[in-house]
């Protein structure tokens, strides 16, 4: 099974989504660690609720961005983690952990990059009056939501929307979407190290 670490900084929702995969079944992954930038973050106390360690860092503690990645390496090793899933995570990636894991940091972004990339992604869609934005799941390099696109999924604004609404719907839709793209990428990876 896939040990995995979740990466968040906020209410956690899409966390949330991966541990009832993994609780159903449909998501064959071992949860080690989650990690959190934000002492503050909901994601805390769903991590305490399903019992699963988390390591909550303040970055301002650190003296820079190598500093505090290199102790996330270090928890990272000590539980055997071998893949990165970002979920809400508002921090770039620096290359000490781009290093330690390549290829196995992937993303979630709500919109359909590479239009909107950055923060309120959501908002910026909403604002540009486009009339389909959507998810995006890629591989993790250095840039803001760069990197190879996994997967992608449309979601149309309606005449009506609100920018909450929008919201409500495209969270819905990561929550089904981001355990089923992992599922097959971890599949696939087993059936590739098996030949
Ligand atoms: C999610 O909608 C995710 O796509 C987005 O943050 C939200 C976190 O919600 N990520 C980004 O914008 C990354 N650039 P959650 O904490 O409830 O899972």
């Amino acid at each position: 099974m896939k040990k995995i670490a979740v990466f968040a900084s906020g209410s956690g929702s899409n966390f949330q989504a991966i541990v009832d995969a993994v609780k159903a079944g449909t998501l064959e992954a071992d949860i080690r660690l989650l990690v959190c930038d934000q002492e503050s973050a909901y994601v805390l106390q769903r991590a305490e609720k399903e019992k699963i360690t988390s390591f909550c860092f303040s970055p301002k503690s650190f003296h820079d961005k190598a500093a505090f990645e290199q102790e996330i390496v270090k928890q990272l090793k000590s539980k055997d983690v071998e893949f990165i899933v970002l979920a809400g995570y508002m921090r770039l990636i620096g290359p000490t952990l781009l290093q330690e894991y390549p290829e196995a940091i992937v993303n979630i972004h709500p919109s359909l990059l590479p239009a909107f990339p950055g923060i309120d992604a959501i908002g910026q869609a909403f604002d540009a009056g486009v009339k389909v934005t959507g998810l995006s799941i890629h591989y993790v390099d250095a840039g803001m939501d760069t990197g190879p696109i996994i997967a992608q999924k449309e979601i149309e604004i309606l005449e009506n929307d609100t920018r909450d609404r929008l919201q409500e719907r495209i969270q819905q839709a990561e929550h089904i979407v981001y355990p089923e793209v992992l599922q097959q990428l971890f599949m696939k990876e087993k059936s590739i190290s098996s030949h």
